[in-house]
């Protein structure tokens, strides 16, 4: 072998390693797509036939785990704190208002987990799991592909209030909701492509009553909401009773991965405030939601980047955190 062969072979073996093992600006480790490889092989096909299993079965379900993702990594970090149940010193975050009687899938993230287990016990941190669900969940809805880098662990605790005042709320502003995006290291672009996850899924008639019927106190309805389509969901939306009644969030192609959610936006017809205010309330933000709206590949590339870019807050990695026995507990010593 010559020297400049060696030389050559050091460097090409040296620009993998960064992948694998150094350091990031926090002073954990990168997540990486081939983290389980050796130690789980089957983890991502165990993840995808339960997912598979469970949309099929129910179609929203899809809509439910890309969410649950999202609420996790909104509350420090993806890290699987939204999956613990309330139990010694730890306060559930599925009881804060984003999530009460909202937030679904934890069943499903069970049966993966269980599953995982026999296989490779010990091994598959919670956090990956739903990492992972969220993206099965969107292919299957008919979504873009991407590979989710892993390595994140488990949590040792939760944070309701966390969960209250990181998750943005339907009602708030987008100068609010851009700011709680800014938060997580997340920019306009992310805020608009993530958005568009209401591409599929339901939202409760509380969550959108006061655009019916009292939008800023007045006693008057949103007018940015196409009035006829607000006759049509006061009808199951009253001003009173019916909080928990759902509405499909893209009435166009209910459970289809696409962009109709932006062509609903430009029609005044985006079903929550937080939908609308995307296109009247920034410059910005409505030239992202027009482009989205005209080409559904350039929404479905930067839904897979933006996606990344989210399931990358803050994980736990190295010694950090556990990998959990199951989801809902911590592990006991
Ligand atoms: C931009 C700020 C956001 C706000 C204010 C917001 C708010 C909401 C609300 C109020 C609901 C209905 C909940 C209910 O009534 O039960 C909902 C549903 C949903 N959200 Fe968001 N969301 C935002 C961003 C996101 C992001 C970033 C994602 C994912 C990456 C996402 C994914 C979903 C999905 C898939 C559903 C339907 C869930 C189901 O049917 O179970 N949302 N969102
Ligand atoms: C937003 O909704 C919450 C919950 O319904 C309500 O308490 C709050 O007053 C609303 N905020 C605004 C600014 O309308
Ligand atoms: C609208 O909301 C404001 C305060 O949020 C309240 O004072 C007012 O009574 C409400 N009006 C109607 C018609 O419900």
């Amino acid at each position: 072998m010559t020297l400049s062969m060696s030389f050559l072979m050091f460097f090409s073996i040296l620009a993998f390693v960064p992948l694998c093992f150094s350091h990031n600006a926090n002073g954990g480790y990168y997540l990486y797509p081939q983290f389980y490889e050796h130690s789980c092989p089957g983890a991502q096909e165990i993840v995808k036939s339960v997912v598979a299993k469970a949309v099929a079965k129910d179609a929203r379900m899809a809509a439910s785990l890309l969410r649950l993702h999202f609420h996790d990594c909104f509350v420090k970090g993806c890290d699987a704190s939204v999956l613990l149940d309330s139990s010694g010193t730890i306060i559930s975050e599925k009881r804060s208002n984003p999530n009460r009687d909202s937030l679904r899938g934890f069943e499903v993230i069970d049966e993966i987990k269980s599953a995982i287990e026999k296989e490779c016990p010990h091994t598959v941190s919670c956090a990956d799991i739903a990492a992972i669900a969220a993206r099965d969940s969107t292919v299957l809805a008919g979504g873009p592909s991407w590979e989710v880098p892993l390595g994140r662990r488990d949590s040792r605790g939760a944070s309701l209030s966390g969960s209250n005042n990181n998750i943005p709320a339907p009602n708030n502003t987008f100068q609010t909701i851009l700011t709680k995006f800014k938060l997580q290291g997340l920019n306009i672009v992310d805020l608009v492509a993530l958005s568009g996850s209401h591409t599929i899924g339901n939202a409760r008639c509380t969550s959108f009553r006061q655009r019916l019927y009292n939008q800023s106190g007045n006693g008057q309805p949103d007018y940015s909401l196409d009035q006829s389509y607000a006759t049509q969901l006061r009808t199951r939306c009253p001003r009173s009773g019916g909080d928990q009644n759902l509405f499909v969030l893209d009435f166009v192609t209910p459970t289809k991965f696409d962009n109709f959610y932006y062509k609903n936006i430009l029609a005044s017809k985006g079903l929550l405030s937080s939908d609308q205010v995307l296109l009247t309330k920034s410059e910005a933000s409505m030239e992202l939601v027009k482009k989205y709206a005209m080409n559904n590949e350039l929404f479905l590339e930067q839904f897979a980047k933006s996606m990344v870019k989210m399931g990358n807050i803050s994980p736990l990695t190295g010694s950090r955190g556990e990998i959990r026995n199951r989801c809902r507990t911590i592990n006991k010593y």
